[in-house]
């Protein structure tokens, strides 16, 4: 199993956004309108964090409102690997990974129907901060 974290100024010199891609591609497409919600797609812009792990799962942090202290996540599993805790493994990753790195904040948006979304989200610790009409956001401070 390849697994890796790094800091995504090296976007252009490796191919993990390949290797994230690959991942989301197992997704369906309503999946992919849930994880991306303006265009469906994951477009290949600087990220504060990429975590993979090969072929499984992916998460991106991408700064928030433009503010590199809070981390806004995208986060998928293949569904192959689905329920087998692989979101937490991540998550857990990425949450010793911030305090390195200066983020001091993370945040969730999930769609109200997204039962799984929510519930990994509120098992790994993050607080509810609003609600919106067919969205929760959620946070969680490092
Ligand atoms: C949301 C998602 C990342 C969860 O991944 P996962 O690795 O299967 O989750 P985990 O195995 O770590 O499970 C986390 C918790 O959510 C629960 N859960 C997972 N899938 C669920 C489902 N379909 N329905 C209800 N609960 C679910 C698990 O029981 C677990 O709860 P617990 O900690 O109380 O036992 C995955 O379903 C996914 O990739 N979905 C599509 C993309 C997406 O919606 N991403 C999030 C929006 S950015």
């Amino acid at each position: 199993m390849k697994c890796y974290s790094f800091l995504l100024e090296s976007i252009h010199k490796d191919n993990s956004y390949n290797d994230a891609l690959k991942v989301f591609n197992t997704l369906s497409d309503k999946e992919k309108w849930l994880v991306c919600p303006k265009s469906g797609k994951l477009k290949n812009v600087p990220t504060l964090y990429r975590h993979v792990i090969k072929d499984k799962a992916f998460i991106d942090l991408y700064p928030y409102n433009g503010n590199k202290e809070i981390g806004f996540i995208i986060l998928a599993v293949n569904p192959k690997y689905r329920n087998q805790g692989l979101t937490k493994q991540l998550l857990n990753q990425t949450k010793e990974d911030c305090k390195r790195l200066g983020v001091r904040k993370l945040r969730w948006r999930c769609e109200s129907d997204n039962e799984a979304s929510l519930k990994s989200a509120l098992s790994n610790g993050f607080k509810i901060t609003a609600k919106g009409k067919s969205y929760y956001s959620l946070e969680f401070k490092i």
